[in-house]
C-alpha cells in the first residue's frame, strides 16, 4: 500500500548516499506501489542545479545502482514517473538564510514533510536550526538522521539537543541501516513468532554467541572520514551492538514503536561495562598491513588514499561483552567486525551447550548452533548431528537444517533503505534508533575506546582472518570463531 502524500527534501540529496542508496531505493518503492502519486522527493543542496538535471543524474544513478540492477529490468516508462517526482532547490546549508525561502515556497502546506540529512553530523544542528527558524517544521514534519551520530556520548548527546529544540523526539528517526535488512527483522519473527526457541534462548542452554561482520574490502577513498572513526565507532557502536540487542532482548508486550525499543534499551543498560585493563582483556583490535588479497596487490591501511601517515586507528575490532541479568549472566556475546578480511558476510551465531553425556564413539561437543547469516545470501541454518546412512557402526555427521530465504519465497527482498524509507514516510519509527538507546550505546563504548588510547592496533593480513589477537580472545575459553570450526 502507498505512504500518504508526502514532501521528501533529501538535504546532500546530490551526494553519494543519496546516488548511491536512497534514490535507487526509492524509485524500487516507487515502482512497486509504495509512493502516493502526489508524493515529490526534493534534493537541497548548493549544487545550483536545474530540475532537468537533477533528474538526468539521479536518474543514471538509478539505472546503475547494484540494488536496482538485481531487481529486475528497469522499465523507462517507470523510471520516467520516477524522475518526474524530482527536484532539486538549491539551499546554502550553513550560509545564508535567505536561501530557505526557495525551498520553504516548494513545500506543499498540507502534507507531511520529511527532512532527511544525508549530511556530515556536524551540520545536523544547524540545519535543524535553519528549517525551524525559517519556519518549516510543522507538527507532522519528521526528521531523519544519518549515521555517524556523534564520536562519543558528549558529541551525541550535542546533536541530540540541538535537533530536539526543534523537532520532538516522535519527530526524529535515527537511521541504522542493519534494522533494515531482511534476515535481521526475520530474526524477530524467528524469535517472537515461533514456540520453540524461547525455552532455550537463556543461559542453560546457550554456551555462546557470535556475531560477525566481515568486508572484503578496504576503506577506499573514506579514509578521511575513518580516521576519525575507526571499526568501533563505524560498525561496533551502532550496527553490531544493534544485532546484539535482538538477541538479547525480552519479547516485547507488542510489536509497538516504544516496546521494542524499550526493550532493546534494557539490554544496552545491562552490558557489563568495560573500562581499563577490563577493556584491553576483553578487546582486540586489528589494522590491515598492505599484502595480497582476491588476487591484487593491496594497499596497508596507512598507504590508503587521503590520510596522512601512521595511524593507530582500528579497521578490525573483536570484543567479548556480557550481559548482566538473569536470562544471559555467564554467556559471552563476541563481536567482530574488520575490513579486508578473507570473505565478505555478516552472521549471528547462537552456540547451544554441549551434550551433558555423551553415548556415541567419537561425538563432537558443540553439536547445537543456530546460524543466522544476513548476507550476501539470506539464510538460517540450524546445525545438528544426524546419523551417517549405512548398516556397519554408528557414525554422526553434521546436518543443517537450511531456511533460504531465496529458495523459500518467491518475493524479491527489499533492500535495507527500502523498508526503512517506507517507514519513514509512513511515520513508523520502531526501527530506528531511540535517543536513550543511542546514548546507552555510546556509554558502554566511550571507556573502550578511552582504555585504548596510546595503544596500536596489531597488524593482519589482507585477506585473512583478522590478528592472532582475536583468536586468542575467543581461544582462551577453549572456544573458537564460527569459520574456524568450517575450515578444520
Ligand atoms: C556502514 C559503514 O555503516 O556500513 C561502512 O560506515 C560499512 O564502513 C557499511 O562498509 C557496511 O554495510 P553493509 O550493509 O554493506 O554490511
Amino acid at each position: 500500500t502507498a505512504s500518504p502524500p508526502t514532501d521528501l527534501v533529501v538535504f546532500g540529496g546530490t551526494g553519494d548516499l543519496s546516488m548511491r542508496k536512497l534514490l535507487p531505493a526509492l524509485f524500487l518503492c516507487d515502482r512497486d506501489g509504495g509512493l502516493d502519486p502526489r508524493t515529490r522527493i526534493i534534493a537541497a543542496s548548493r549544487d545550483g542545479l536545474a530540475d532537468a538535471d537533477f533528474r538526468d543524474k539521479a536518474a543514471a544513478a538509478v539505472q546503475n545502482s547494484p540494488a536496482v540492477l538485481r531487481a529486475g529490468d528497469v522499465d523507462p516508462l517507470t523510471l520516467r514517473r520516477f524522475t518526474a517526482r524530482l527536484h532539486h532547490v538549491t539551499v546554502d546549508v550553513g550560509g545564508d538564510p535567505d536561501s530557505w525561502s526557495a525551498l520553504g515556497s516548494l513545500l506543499s502546506p498540507d502534507r507531511p514533510r520529511v527532512f532527511y540529512l544525508a549530511l556530515p553530523p556536524m551540520l545536523f544542528g544547524r540545519i535543524c536550526r535553519d528549517l525551524g527558524a525559517a519556519g518549516l517544521v510543522t507538527d507532522d514534519s519528521r526528521v531523519v538522521l544519518e549515521k555517524p551520530l556523534g564520536r562519543d556520548l558528549a558529541s551525541a548527546r550535542a546533536i541530540n539537543e540541538e535537533v530536539g529544540e526543534v523537532f520532538a523526539e516522535h519527530q526524529v528517526f535515527r537511521i541504522d541501516h542493519y534494522l533494515g535488512k531482511e534476515t535481521v527483522q526475520n530474526l524477530l519473527a524467528l524469535r517472537f513468532a515461533n514456540m520453540f526457541l524461547e525455552p532455550i534462548w537463556n543461559s542453560r542452554w546457550v554456551d555462546h554467541v557470535q556475531i560477525t561482520a566481515a568486508e572484503t574490502v578496504g576503506v577506499g577513498t573514506r579514509r578521511g572520514y575513518y580516521d576519525g572513526s575507526g571499526a568501533m565507532r563505524d560498525m561496533v557502536q551502532n550496527h553490531l551492538l544493534q544485532l546484539l540487542c535482538l538477541i538479547a532482548m525480552e519479547p516485547p508486550a507488542s510489536f509497538d514503536r516504544e516496546a521494542v525499543r524499550d526493550e532493546k534499551v534494557k539490554v544496552l543498560q545491562a552490558l557489563r561495562p568495560l573500562a581499563g585493563a577490563d577493556a584491553g582483556a576483553h578487546t582486540a583490535r586489528g589494522q590491515y598491513a598492505a599484502g595480497r588479497a582476491g588476487g591484487q596487490d593491496v594497499p596497508g591501511y596507512t598507504d590508503e588514499p587521503g590520510g596522512a601517515g601512521p595511524s593507530a586507528t582500528e579497521t578490525f575490532v573483536a570484543l567479548e561483552a556480557g550481559i548482566a541479568n538473569w536470562r544471559w549472566s555467564g554467556v559471552p556475546f563476541y563481536l567482530r567486525t574488520g575490513k579486508r578480511m578473507a570473505r565478505h558476510y555478516s552472521e549471528i551465531v547462537v552456540q547451544f551447550r554441549d551434550v551433558p553425556h555423551a553415548i556415541f564413539p567419537g561425538q563432537a561437543a558443540s553439536a547445537n548452533r543456530l546460524v543466522i547469516r544476513l548476507q550476501p545470501e539470506e539464510t538460517i541454518h540450524l546445525h545438528m548431528l544426524a546419523k551417517e546412512p549405512g548398516a556397519g557402526a554408528l557414525r554422526l555427521r553434521p546436518a543443517p537444517l537450511e531456511l533460504s530465504f531465496a529458495d523459500t519465497f518467491a518475493e524479491r527482498s527489499p533492500d535495507a533503505y527500502e523498508r526503512l524509507l517506507m517507514d519513514v514516510l509512513a511515520g513508523n519509527p520502531t526501527l530506528f534508533m531511540r535517543r536513550d538507546e543511542l546514548e546507552a550505546a555510546w556509554r558502554w563504548v566511550d571507556p573502550i575506546i578511552a582504555a585504548w588510547d596510546g595503544t596500536e592496533p596489531e597488524p593482519y593480513a589482507p585477506g585473512s582472518t583478522g590478528p592472532a589477537g582475536a583468536h586468542h580472545l575467543i581461544g582462551r575459553s577453549g572456544r573458537t570463531w564460527h569459520e574456524e570450526e568450517l575450515n578444520r
